[in-house]
């Protein structure tokens, strides 16, 4: 039997391109899902081209649209501000949506600056119980909450390593200058966009916390991109149009490598690019522990390769379990065993954990929130400090 409704949850959307299309599908679809304690109300949605946010506003179920963000922030309807914007209006955004009383639920990266991150997590603790939440989706596929219950629960016994990839190949020569390039909007490039996932998904998965980041190369391959008058309908900028021929120069990384120690023994490498010929979306874990191991790659992110250590020497392989059945995490939620989730899915089961917490109730797995997204921030820093300053960087430095 369907659980009764305590109360609704009104929710404002600032952003309406990529992000702002999978998180209103994540709000509408939420409901049907999951059994919520409360219902969930796309109540308006802020973008800056007038015309542009009505039609999106209308095409996604959003029953108002305002020009100004400040507008969907002070709303006596929304309960909730989703911040869907690039990385340098996050803090302005979070900030005055707690101040304005709201829950915030925030992208990623937090921000794109340490100081603005500190700066939010401040203004969450100063809050009168809003709560914060930072949409760090992959820890909601099935397969990495199975990864994380099963670390959780000792099947790996003690960890040995980490070992994480964001590769991406759409940040050619060709891409043009898109705020991704820019390091006043986006604080970093693959860095920021791609090593954070993986730096989230890493304690997600293990369960412990950074304490050392050495051995760190940023590297930035196309210097100059074309200067473009809009941005295009693609994360490449397909689409987009050139303005001239003018170019401007790329302020941020293209790839950023690291090695890292954590705080339970473990040691792990990282790598984000967006220049990995080949690989178009693939956000690799693999953990390995005494007692077994687990792979993920969200090609295939309906899978988890796990080895048993402790499987007589017989038997020992790679399994890989396909996580659709009843018993994973989320997967009872959508379709009948062994039917396919997609990447949006990860969007509507954090829209329904986060509807879950604030309703009273848990999430299935933990919710990253601004303090425990800035833990992720400093490791993002930590990385920066070691590749310029060739040296190793405790996360203590940091505080
Ligand atoms: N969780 C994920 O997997 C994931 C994937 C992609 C992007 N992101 C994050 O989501 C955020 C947005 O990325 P995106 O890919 O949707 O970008 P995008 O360029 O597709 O969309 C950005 C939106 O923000 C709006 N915007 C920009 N500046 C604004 C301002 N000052 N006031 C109001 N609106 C403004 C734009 O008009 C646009 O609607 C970024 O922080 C990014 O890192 C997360």
């Amino acid at each position: 039997m369907a659980r009764r409704k305590t109360g609704r949850l009104g929710v404002g959307l600032i952003g309406t391109k990529f992000m702002g299309k999978a998180h209103s599908h994540a709000w509408a679809s939420a409901g049907p899902f999951f059994d919520l304690p409360l219902a969930i109300d796309l109540v308006t949605v802020a973008g800056r081209d007038p015309a542009e946010t009505h039609e999106f506003g209308k095409r996604w179920g959003w029953r108002k649209s305002v020009a100004q963000w400040q507008l969907a922030v002070l709303d006596a309807e929304v309960d909730l501000v989703d911040v869907s914007t690039p990385n340098h209006v996050h803090a302005d955004m979070s900030i005055a949506a707690l101040e304005a009383g709201k829950h915030v639920a925030c992208e990623k990266p937090l921000a794109g600056t340490l100081a603005d991150a500190r700066a939010m997590v401040k203004a969450a603790k100063k809050a009168k119980g809003q709560k914060t939440f930072v949409w760090f989706n992959y820890r909601r596929c099935p397969a990495v909450a199975l990864a994380h219950q099963l670390v959780r629960d000792g099947r790996l016994g003690k960890l040995f390593h980490v070992r994480a990839s964001y590769l991406q190949d759409w940040g050619g020569p060709d891409t043009p200058l898109l705020w991704r390039f820019q390091a006043d909007q986006a604080g970093s490039g693959a860095h920021g966009d791609l090593n954070a996932h993986i730096i989230d998904m890493a304690r997600f998965v293990t369960g412990q916390e950074f304490t050392e980041v050495s051995g760190a190369i940023e590297h930035t391959f196309v210097k100059e991109r074309a200067i473009v008058e809009s941005a295009g309908g693609a994360i490449s900028g397909r689409g987009a149009k050139a303005k001239g021929k003018r170019t401007g120069r790329s302020t941020v990384d293209d790839a950023v490598l690291f090695l890292a120690r954590f705080s339970g023994g473990a040691i792990g490498s990282f790598e984000a690019t967006r220049l990995a010929t080949g690989n178009k979306n693939r956000n690799q874990i693999e953990v390995n522990g005494e007692h077994g191991s687990i792979k993920f790659d969200f090609e295939r992110m309906n899978e988890l390769q796990w080895w048993d250590n402790t499987a007589p020497k017989a038997l020992q392989g790679w399994t890989t379990i396909m996580c659709t059945e009843g018993v994973h995490p989320y997967a009872g939620n959508y379709w009948p065993p062994a039917h396919l989730i997609g990447y949006e899915q990860g969007f509507v089961s954090m829209a329904a954990d986060i509807a879950m917490v604030l309703g009273g109730s848990k999430p299935v797995v933990p919710l990253p929130d601004f303090e425990d997204a800035l833990k992720t921030q400093c490791v993002l820093e930590a990385a920066v400090l070691s590749a310029r300053e060739r040296r190793p960087v405790s996360l203590k430095e940091l505080g």
